[in-house]
């Protein structure tokens, strides 16, 4: 019985307290900092924080790549801040890819919905690592790698990824080259690319320089 009702003050006071330290559902009307965005006051935080549901709907596929990706990053769902989670989906249609890219804030995980998708990543010792991954399979992709998706076979393929921070960030090798305004002689000469294929290039993917 004594060890109860020492227990019953210690219940109420962990349990009176109206503001903890569990979450920190993003303040999106405050800026984005290194750690996150600001709290919301906790007496304004609802059931809605902690669900979304953008990501219940096929993306837009984006011609050239016959690709969506639909993020669910803190900017879109504002209970994964602090959580050091976040999540994506991945439309590919007939042929469609995801470009070699990489996220230098998380590792990405692959859930496969339906479909097969070619999956691969090149380490920093330059090895490859590439598999097809089926419905209802995993694969994952670690932190800062570049990596691709590939839709295989004829048919499209869906799945999800879940990534390791709440802010992934994303860089796509050939946009951050034939999309920007990196002068072509710089990218021939630090890239080893013939000049006229740089220019090809930023012609199809709208760069300049
Ligand atoms: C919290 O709720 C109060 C009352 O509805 C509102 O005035 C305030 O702007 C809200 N704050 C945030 C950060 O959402």
């Amino acid at each position: 019985m004594l060890p109860i009702l020492f227990l019953i003050p210690l219940l109420l006071s962990t349990t009176s307290h109206a503001s903890n330290q569990d979450f920190c559902v993003a303040d999106l009307t405050a800026s984005d900092t290194p750690s996150g965005y600001p709290c919301k006051p906790a007496a304004n935080v609802t059931s809605s924080d902690f669900i979304y549901t953008g990501l219940s709907a096929p993306g837009e596929l984006i011609k050239l790549i016959n690709a969506a990706v639909t993020p669910a990053f803190v900017g879109q769902f504002p209970g994964v801040n602090s959580l050091g989670l976040s999540a994506a989906r991945l439309d590919l249609g007939p042929g469609g890819v995801v470009p070699l890219h990489s996220h230098p804030g998380a590792s990405e995980l692959l859930i496969v919905k339906s479909g097969h998708i070619t999956a691969g990543f090149v380490d920093s010792a330059n090895s490859v690592y590439i598999a097809t991954v089926k419905t209802g399979e995993l694969f994952v992709f670690p932190q800062g790698l570049l990596h691709f998706q590939v839709a295989a076979g004829k048919k499209g393929a869906v799945a999800f990824v879940v990534f390791s921070s709440t802010n992934p960030g994303l860089q796509i090798l050939d946009f951050a080259l034939f999309a920007s305004s990196f002068p072509t002689p710089l990218i021939s000469k630090t890239t080893f690319l013939d000049p006229e294929l740089i220019k090809k290039l930023k012609g199809v993917l709208g760069g300049s320089g």
